[in-house]
């Protein structure tokens, strides 16, 4: 049967700064999707990860489909309009348009979407983060899919070993979607040399080589390339189906044990540690830590189970620990050097005018090498 995942996300308010919506939020969300979404969609999941409320949604109307789209968007401004009557901060930040034009890409909400033939049985994860971006998900898909010091399975499965197919988007491309195909593992030093750079080349989809099946979609917007200013981070989500063809959920899972450092954090211009955290968690220290949810499922004809929250399980309390310490050790230097993200990133942000008004200040020395005169 062919089904269409879409997850679309949006912050549309929250409470005490950005730290997570509020309970008559959530659920104003969830009644407009009760009310409008059901001719149209199987199933579908609401959760929340920091002050970004996911809907997750099955369907049979393929990827992009305005009906679709246009049911989250309509979720989204019928929960702003709660944000607001709340008092909410941000309400309705991520909606950078006023008027719905066919599809949320390109308006503010993040979307991964993607349309498979599903399995006689379909076991995939559900990723969201907050205060972080797209690149944040460039190491775990790099080691899950083509490190086999991470997933045994690529050596270990003989479809798994014929390798998977980047989709790698260069996000700073803002005019249309630049994007580059490559191969793991003939091509994983070039897919390595992209990803590094995770602000500006991030996963957008992963294929299995195999089969051709997709394996992963990522959301990759950049909301400063839409408001041509910082309104938020670009918060991600992203989708990964998991088992026979595809790592297993727990070579996917793996790698959040690094709670590597992401771009993310206080006012969207730090580097700090990526936490796995608990369905429905807000934040705390520093607007932060970055945080990352899991929730797996498995589904019939669309129609999903309850979620699994992979990131609940007493293992990653030791994770969470280690990436408060990581965390607070950044913190130490403040905005010194690697604590806060370079000037690329930080142009859309105020800095750009103090730098500006502190040019005119400057002045250059007549003579190279000679100090200024004493007197
Ligand atoms: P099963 O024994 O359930 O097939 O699990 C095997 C596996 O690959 C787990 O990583
Ligand atoms: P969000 O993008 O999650 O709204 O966070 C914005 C911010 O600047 C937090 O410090
Ligand atoms: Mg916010
Ligand atoms: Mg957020």
């Amino acid at each position: 049967m062919k089904l269409t995942l879409s997850v679309i996300k949006a912050d549309i308010g929250s409470i005490g700064g950005h730290i997570q919506p509020s309970h008559e939020l959530f659920q104003s969300v969830r009644e407009h999707l009760a009310a409008h979404g059901r001719k149209l969609i199987v199933d579908s999941y609401l959760s929340y990860t920091g002050d970004d409320i996911a809907i997750l949604m099955t369907h049979s109307h393929g990827s992009g489909d305005p009906a679709v789209h246009r049911l989250a968007w309509d979720a989204f401004v019928a929960g702003t309009s709660v944000a607001k009557a709340q008092g909410l901060y941000g309400a309705g930040q991520d909606l950078l348009k006023d008027a719905f034009s066919g599809n949320v890409k390109g308006m503010g909400p993040a979307v991964a979407e993607m349309t498979i033939d599903e399995r006689p049985n379909e076991p995939f994860l559900f990723f969201a983060a907050d205060k972080t971006d797209p690149g944040a998900f460039n190491l775990p898909l790099y080691l899950a899919f083509a490190d086999p010091m991470n997933t045994p399975g690529l050596i270990l499965s003989p479809k798994m070993s014929k390798g998977f197919r980047f989709v790698i988007m260069d996000v700073s491309h803002a005019e249309a979607d630049r994007v580059i195909e490559l191969n793991a593992p003939e091509e994983s030093y070039d897919i390595a040399a992209l990803l590094r750079d995770a602000e500006r080349f991030v996963v957008e989809s992963v294929w299995s080589r195999a089969s051709g099946e997709q394996a992963a979609a990522v959301a990759t917007s950049r909301l400063h390339n839409i408001a041509g200013k910082y309104t938020g981070k670009d918060d991600p989500v992203m989708l990964v189906r998991t088992q026979m063809n595809f790592p297993a959920t727990g070579e996917v899972l793996a790698p959040y044990a690094t709670a590597h450092f992401v771009a993310g954090g206080m006012r969207g211009s730090h580097n700090m540690p990526l936490m796995p955290v608990c369905l429905n968690t807000g934040t705390s220290y520093f607007d932060g830590p970055p945080l990352v949810s899991c929730a797996g499922f498995a589904m019939h004809e669309g129609k999903l189970t309850e979620p699994v929250d992979c990131f609940a399980h007493p293992f990653w309390d030791s994770v969470r620990a280690r990436a408060a310490d990581k965390s607070m050790e950044m913190r130490r230097q403040g905005f010194f050097g690697a604590a806060m993200l370079p000037m690329s990133e930080l142009e859309y942000t105020g800095i750009t005018e103090k730098l500006a008004a502190l040019e005119g200040r400057f002045t250059t020395r007549a003579e190279a090498g000679v100090e200024r005169a004493a007197a």
